[in-house]
């Protein structure tokens, strides 16, 4: 075995499957997690092993975050593949999955396989990308391979990739049986209201035309045609209690639902302080709806965590409402303000590790993740829950260069991630020669 083989991670605190920690040594082989014991110090003295003193530190496993807009290709400007995954290896996120609203949209295998293939050259973490749906059922639509699954727009986008009517949306669930993620959203709603609201220019007033029934409405909708076809439903970014309460009462077995560290820790008091920045789709909502969302993801109605990660540059999120892009960055602060929490006794670290890896490895079908175990790929973080630090816009590393919680102090920032056993960044350097691998899924 190389050195670039063989890593011993020693002396860790680590997270084990059932949410205990344990002190001991992490042998990764081949970028497999080979063996876990309170000491394999022995082996260390060979020297093609790499060794990492982890006293001090916590190992879990990396984060999945899935649903992010990283703008390659067509829209490099803001994001690209590279960027994005250097701010994901800082960000301990060691896999992600994608979106189609890129240019070209990513509703054909071949737009699939550009994205796979740029990725395979630029990525320092693992990857997979949704196939987008459109009105009509393109045909690769159902067969396009690897993929999480079918991403629909039911609002909030403009052209091919916006499905709304109902017609269209029957027909993309009737066919297949691949996960379908919803951004549920009514178009005819968000519509009426914006000719209601025309002319004004207080970024505020995004969060009253989309309202909490604008989402409500075309969750029901997806609910109800996953019902009628008992159709894989994923719902994407929850935003409002009223959902959160509408999953409470009947969730059916085969829907999940994810929510973003956004719609947990901001609401529209944030128009007040960073204006147009605090923009997303769906909206920001008010503080009972925080507190409901809370609760619902304590109490496991809402499956996971994503960032929907949607960078937009300064001088575009600097024009007034509404010319102002919806979208935030997050895969850099994701984890530490999750972690935050935990510190602050809101939840436990495990359950942050659940939200943001395991549950998500599970929902989505990825073998071999989410979990600290011998056979599981080594996709690992090391975080420091003794330090904090506030989120400065020098130090981040989407090419957006922007956050919507600069400033905040949060604990748990990692300090090394490593991707297929493979060293990513560690303490502030990043090893921008390390590649990711391609996901793949589980069939359902
Ligand atoms: O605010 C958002 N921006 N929400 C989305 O779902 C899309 C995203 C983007 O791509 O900018």
């Amino acid at each position: 075995m190389s050195k670039r083989d063989t890593l011993l991670i020693r002396q860790a605190r680590i997270l084990q499957p059932e949410g205990e920690f344990i002190s001991g040594d992490v042998l990764v082989q081949g970028g497999k997690i080979r063996e876990i014991s309170p000491d394999i110090s022995a082996g260390a003295t060979d020297a093609d092993i790499a060794v990492i003193d982890a006293t001090g530190l916590t190992l879990l496993p990396g984060v999945i975050d899935p649903q992010v807009h990283f703008r390659e290709p067509g829209l490099e400007y803001k994001e690209d593949l590279f960027t994005a995954s250097c701010a994901c290896a800082k960000g301990g996120v060691t896999s992600f999955l994608e979106m189609p609203n890129t240019r070209p949209l990513t509703t054909t295998q071949a737009a699939l396989d550009d994205k796979l293939q740029r990725a395979a050259q630029k990525c320092l973490v693992n990857y997979g990308f949704f196939i987008g749906a459109t009105a009509e059922v393109l045909p690769d639509l159902l067969s396009a391979n690897p993929t999480p699954g079918i991403k629909i727009f039911m609002g909030s986008m403009k052209g091919d990739l916006l499905v709304s009517e109902e017609e269209f949306l029957d027909r993309i669930f009737a066919q297949g049986d691949r996960l379908i993620a919803v951004h549920a959203e009514d178009q005819s709603r968000i519509q009426q209201r914006r000719e209601q609201f025309a002319g004004q220019t207080d970024p505020a007033v995004h969060s009253q035309i989309q309202d909490n029934q604008v989402a409500l409405l075309a969750t029901q909708l997806a609910l109800k045609l996953s019902r009628k076809y008992q159709r894989r439903l994923h719902i994407l970014h929850l935003s409002t209690g009223d959902e959160a309460e509408l999953l409470r009462q009947s969730k059916p077995s085969w829907v999940t639902a994810e929510v973003t560290p956004q719609h947990l820790l901001l609401n529209t008091s944030a128009y007040e302080t960073i204006g147009t920045k605090a923009q997303m789709n769906p909206p920001l909502r008010s503080p009972r709806d925080n507190e409901i969302l809370w609760k619902a993801l304590l109490d496991g109605v809402i499956d996971f965590i994503a960032t929907d990660h949607a960078p937009h540059t300064l001088e575009e999120k600097g024009r007034s409402y509404p010319n102002t892009p919806s979208g935030m960055p997050g895969v850099e602060t994701s984890l530490p303000l999750m972690l935050t929490q935990a510190m602050q006794g809101r939840c436990t670290v495990a359950q942050v590790v659940n939200w943001m890896s395991t549950a998500v490895a599970k929902a989505y079908k990825i073998p071999d993740k989410g979990l600290i175990v011998p056979g599981y790929d080594a996709d690992l973080i090391l975080v420091d829950l003794n330090e904090s630090r506030p989120v400065r816009r020098e130090e981040l590393q989407t090419k957006c260069g922007w956050s919507p919680f600069e400033g905040w102090t949060l604990t748990g920032w990692p300090v090394v991630t490593i991707v297929g056993g493979q060293v990513a960044y560690e303490r502030g350097r990043l090893h921008t020669e390390v590649r990711g691998k391609a996901l793949t899924f589980d069939k359902p």
